[in-house]
């Protein structure tokens, strides 16, 4: 609780920090009452049916980490080195997500504040090829068709064999649980890329308000809810049992270009997403979370207009729908080939959980590349899909049910 620390903060300050600045006490007392408490040890529970870090509310930085397996001879070689990876990280990541240092951690002292660390654990395609585990993987994981919007860069931002998902509130915890989780099992698998995103900073709004992305855009108004995650969300074992409780994910790098979309007027981006920039209400009225009415029409034309996001991406049928669980990014811009450095580098690392891509993501995806208003400004750049393992009990290891 905050209450004890925030009492002998308010003390400190307002009795020694900035009396002698010559502010007034009472002021200064007034204000530091309504003062945040601090988040660092707040904690997510690691253990569980399922892993933390799908269904969990997403805390502001994020990691996406993507790693090979080391080729290390025959399939049971294999299979062993990936049973050995995820042993170490499920230690690891038990430990790390409590607030306690890893087993062999170089700076167990960055360890003290999980600020809500999650660590994910998924499977490529790669996992189950190269192990001899083929038969157990799901029919589902497999890469996604080719769209004709996609520019994808494989080497880059490509499917990799594991996943980690790192989330944290405080930066300093992702970089080191992604420090330590990488290190412990070097010479096992190999790193090919780390995607690094955020949400709104914690304590910056209230988490019930929907964060923007990097257009401005009221981003993840529609979504599943609790009530969905059961049907939606997590496996039950029907096809492959070791996997009841597991999920898919899909991981979608998708490039913003802001200096043209900065060009439009704000009509027209408010036509092709389909809702107001201002606060994210349909264009058909009402707030926010009202349903959007896309036969409305106002001056004889479609309020919504049926090229927009909003109608492209509306489930045709109840199994098409997913929980969108993005990041922004915005990294350094890169010179292109030319020597021209853009302006920006920034997009969504777009993550949607389901229990089926092929029923439930796929065609929407097919629908936004067959056409989607938002297409001019956004270009698909990396493109990965993975079986998010089903979660440990205490004293399990993740992946148990699939290595031996
Ligand atoms: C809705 C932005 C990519 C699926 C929305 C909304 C915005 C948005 C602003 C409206 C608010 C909301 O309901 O969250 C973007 C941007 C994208 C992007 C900027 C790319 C950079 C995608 C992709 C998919 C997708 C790749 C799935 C393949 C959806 C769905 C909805 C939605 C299902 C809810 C539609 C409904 O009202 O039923 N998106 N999105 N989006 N988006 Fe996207």
């Amino acid at each position: 609780g905050g209450g004890p620390a925030l009492r002998r903060r308010t003390l400190f300050v307002g009795a020694a920090g900035l009396a002698g600045l010559g502010v007034g006490v009472k002021a200064v007392t007034a204000h530091a009452s309504d003062e945040a408490p601090t988040h660092g040890r707040d904690v997510v529970e690691f253990y569980g049916d399922h892993q933390a870090g799908v269904t969990t509310p997403p805390p502001a930085h994020v990691n996406y980490v993507g790693l090979d397996l080391v080729s290390s001879g025959g399939e049971r070689d294999m299979q062993a080195a990936l049973a050995g990876v995820l042993q170490v990280w499920t230690e690891d990541a038990a430990r790390l997500t409590a607030g306690d240092p890893a087993l062999a951690d170089s700076e167990p002292d960055l360890a003290r504040l999980p600020a809500r660390l999650t660590v994910t654990v998924g499977l490529g395609p790669g996992a189950f090829t190269g192990t001899g585990l083929e038969n157990r993987r799901p029919r589902w994981l497999h890469p996604l068709p080719r769209y004709v919007i996609d520019r994808l860069d494989q080497r880059r931002w490509g499917q990799t064999d594991v996943l980690l998902q790192i989330c944290a509130d405080d930066p300093i915890t992702i970089a080191h649980a992604t420090r330590v989780l990488t290190a412990n099992v070097a010479g096992r698998v190999r790193l090919r890329w780390v995607q690094r995103g955020f949400r709104n900073a914690r304590g910056t709004q209230d988490e019930s308000v929907t964060m923007r992305n990097l257009m401005g855009q009221v981003d993840g108004t529609v979504n599943l809810g609790p009530a969905d995650h059961d049907s939606l969300v997590w496996d039950d074992g029907a096809e492959q049992p070791w996997f009841a409780g597991g999920t898919s994910m899909v991981l979608r790098r998708i490039a913003m270009n802001l200096d043209t979309w900065q060009e439009l007027d704000p009509r027209d981006q408010e036509l092709s997403v389909g809702r107001r920039i201002a606060d994210g209400a349909p264009l058909s009225g009402g707030t926010e979370h009202d349903d959007p009415d896309f036969e409305a029409v106002v001056d004889g034309l479609p309020a919504i207009p049926a090229s927009s996001h909003i109608a492209r991406a509306r489930r045709r049928s109840e199994v098409e729908r997913f929980l969108r669980r993005g990041y922004n990014y915005d990294d350094p811009p890169e010179p292109d080939a030319a020597g021209n450095v853009p302006t920006s580098n920034s997009g969504l690392l777009f993550a949607a959980f389901q229990r089926d891509v092929d029923a439930q993501y796929a065609p929407v995806q097919a629908r936004l590349a067959e056409h989607d208003a938002l297409n001019r400004w956004t270009t698909p750049i990396g493109s990965a899909v993975y079986a998010i393992l089903p979660g440990a009990r205490r004293g399990e290891v993740l992946g148990a049910g699939l290595v031996r």
